[in-house]
């Protein structure tokens, strides 16, 4: 920490109360899109930490994991990889489910997307439960991926997330301010 970009990348995030609904302080990461400097720090970070660590694929969670997962791959010569909410995607998938504070949700990913003993790191803009993440890496596990390390923006400071991301390191940048 110290770290001047990370003052700039949390000043860049919106804090909206009460979003999409009462007792949420939702952390709205299109504010920092918008700053061009916080946005390239944000990257930039990134790239620092993964150039070097033979990483192959960079995967994105929908849908807010699309804003920073392909500028990092394309920085670091990987290929990018999208888990998808179901439905979306055309060719043959593998799901895997979630629990949500209320049911459950999906994501999707191509099979044929990543090849066994592949490299990968998993970018979303959040970690709250960690339960999103966890459902990504069972789908890069499942087909034979190795995953290097989970990435976040911001980590909500009660991420018991931790503990669900299937014994992976999780990385974030902020919590919320
Ligand atoms: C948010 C966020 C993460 C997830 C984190 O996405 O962007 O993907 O929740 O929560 P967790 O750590 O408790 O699993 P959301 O479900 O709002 O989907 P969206 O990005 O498609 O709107």
């Amino acid at each position: 920490k110290g770290d001047p970009r990370l003052e700039a990348i949390s000043a860049a995030i919106r804090v909206v109360p009460d979003f999409p609904k009462k007792g949420i302080m939702f952390q709205d990461i299109t504010t920092l899109l918008l700053d061009h400097k916080a946005f390239k720090h944000t990257v930039d970070i990134f790239v620092d930490r993964y150039k070097d660590m033979q990483i192959s694929v960079v995967a994105g969670v929908e849908a807010r994991g699309f804003m920073f997962g392909p500028s990092i791959a394309l920085a670091i010569g990987a290929k990018f990889v999208p888990l998808r909410k179901p439905g979306k995607l055309p060719g043959k998938v593998i799901s895997e489910s979630y629990e949500l504070e209320y049911g459950h949700d999906c994501l999707e990913m191509h099979v044929d997307a990543v090849e066994p003993r592949e490299r990968v790191i998993i970018i979303d803009d959040l970690a709250a439960t960690g339960g999103t993440l966890s459902a990504a890496i069972s789908l890069m596990e499942s087909q034979g991926a190795e995953v290097v390390e989970c990435a976040c923006v911001i980590g909500l400071p009660e991420v018991k997330g931790q503990h669900k991301l299937k014994g992976k390191p999780l990385y974030v940048l902020v919590e919320p301010s």
